[in-house]
């Protein structure tokens, strides 16, 4: 069963985006099974620089059948601006596929975002602001609106009408806001179906039958799993389930059909929002990475948050996906400094441990103990043959991967397509 999946293993942009575009040379199928445009994914190959919010990384591939599966939230607009987008600059989209289980973003979504956002005041997540969580709640609240509702427009009116009585209470009473009207927004759903029908299809079926026919399926995790609402750094998650076990429910195939589980890792730490970081690095230092690695939201534009590479919260998300494999980006970005640094475990009231804790609170107070490693003088930016690395270099690939316990199988050197070192191909 030649699925494969490549999962953000710290708090997202990994650089799921340039490694999807990198391995889909090889796929028949990409497919994105959670989140929604609260991701921002960065392809830069032959045909310039993408930044994808929901359509798969494996667009520019001629050979691929790109498919959005009913795990995802998405917001029509995004997805029309961004295929328009693409279509305009040369790629054929016509093989683009979004299941009628997934749930639409509505405006009243994106409203309710950043309405509750402002009211949790000093203890606001730093959410994408795209309406994602509160789709996430009516998805799970039974009062969501998928491709499916959206297209049987006649059902779809008087159900507007009953989730606004219920969200307009919410918006006008609790939050003092406007109410959105049941009629525009009917007219808008008419709009947006007449648009979305073509890419229409029960695309777990396209995923099922490529599985079936030895076709391979290259999964595009979005966020990453400190992120995720189960495993993650509650309550500064993400809603929906970025981890393996998302992939079953988001796509609709059985974890026997995963041949390789690859986490995704940057060669040092970011953050993007609230929420705990212990190896998070003092503002001049960080601001050093920040600066160099362009560390800016590919979503939000908002500044990452920067630290060194933290091992224990690594070896704890290969341990949550069962990664059989690993790949390492960015690691250009710390060439010329005198000395790298990992955190191999946390001190907590005196204690030392290299167990992740549950509560961010506790997570928050955690101290970071490092292990010093030399750095590298020589370049490795656009390295594509581990031959070539520094020494050094490769003595802090080699500790990584003892410290996280996984092989790291590529190796990612610059954002291009092509700055990649295969240490072990991951796709046949
Ligand atoms: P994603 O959300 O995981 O797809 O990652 P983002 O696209 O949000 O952020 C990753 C950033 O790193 C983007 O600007 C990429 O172009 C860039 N990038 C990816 N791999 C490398 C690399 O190996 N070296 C450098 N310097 N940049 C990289
Ligand atoms: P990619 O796929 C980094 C973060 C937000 C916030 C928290 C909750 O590009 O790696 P949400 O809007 O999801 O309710 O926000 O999750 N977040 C991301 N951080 N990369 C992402 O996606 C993210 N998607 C959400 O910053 O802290
Ligand atoms: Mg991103």
């Amino acid at each position: 069963m030649p699925g494969y999946a490549v999962i953000g293993g710290q708090w997202g942009d990994e650089g799921k985006g340039k490694i999807i575009d990198f391995l889909s040379q090889n796929a028949g199928i990409v497919a994105r099974y959670s989140g929604g445009n609260n991701a921002g994914h960065t392809v830069i190959n032959e045909f310039g620089e993408f930044k994808l919010h929901l359509v798969p990384a494996g667009i520019c591939w001629p050979q691929t059948t790109c498919v959005v599966g009913n795990g995802v939230v998405i917001d029509i607009d995004v997805i029309k601006q961004e295929l328009e987008e693409l279509r305009t600059r040369g790629i054929d989209i016509s093989k683009l596929q979004i299941s009628d289980r997934a749930h639409i973003i509505m405006p009243y979504h994106i409203a309710l975002d950043q309405f509750e956002e402002r009211a949790r005041k000093g203890r606001a997540l730093g959410t994408t602001g795209r309406g994602v969580g509160p789709a996430y709640v009516d998805k799970a609240a039974r009062i969501g609106i998928r491709v499916a509702e959206l297209l049987n427009t006649k059902a779809l009116s008087g159900q507007l009408e009953n989730i606004l009585d219920h969200k307009n209470a919410l918006i006008t009473k609790i939050y003092n806001e406007k109410p959105f009207s049941a009629k525009e927004m009917y007219e808008q759903c008419l709009s947006w179906a007449e648009w979305l029908k073509p890419f229409v299809h029960p695309v777990e079926q396209t995923a099922r039958l490529a599985l079936k026919n030895g076709e391979n399926v290259l999964i595009e995790g979005a966020q990453g799993s400190l992120l995720d609402l189960d495993h993650g750094t509650y309550p500064f998650v993400t809603s929906s389930n970025p981890t393996v076990g998302g992939i079953s429910t988001g796509l609709g195939i059985g974890p026997g059909s995963l041949k390789k589980i690859i986490g995704i890792y940057k060669a040092y730490t970011t953050r993007v929002g609230s929420g705990p970081m212990p190896s998070e690095l003092d503002e001049a230092t960080g601001a050093l990475i920040r600066e160099r690695a362009g560390e800016y939201g590919a979503t939000t534009g908002r500044a990452r948050r920067c630290g060194w590479f933290d091992a224990v919260a690594a070896h704890y998300s290969v341990e949550v996906n069962d990664f059989t494999g690993a790949i390492l980006t960015r690691l250009d970005v710390l060439d010329g400094f005198p000395i790298v640094k990992v955190c191999v475990g946390y001190e907590i009231n005196g204690t030392v441990t290299n167990q992740f804790p549950t509560n961010s609170t506790i997570l928050s107070e955690c101290k970071p103990i490092y292990e010093e490693l030399p750095g590298w003088d020589q370049p490795t930016a656009g390295l594509t043959r581990w031959e070539d690395l520094p020494k050094l270099a490769k003595k802090y690939i080699e500790f990584l991967q003892e410290a996280m316990g996984c092989p790291i199988d590529l190796i990612s050197t610059g954002p291009h397509r092509k700055e990649t070192i295969v240490v072990r191909p991951i796709m046949e």
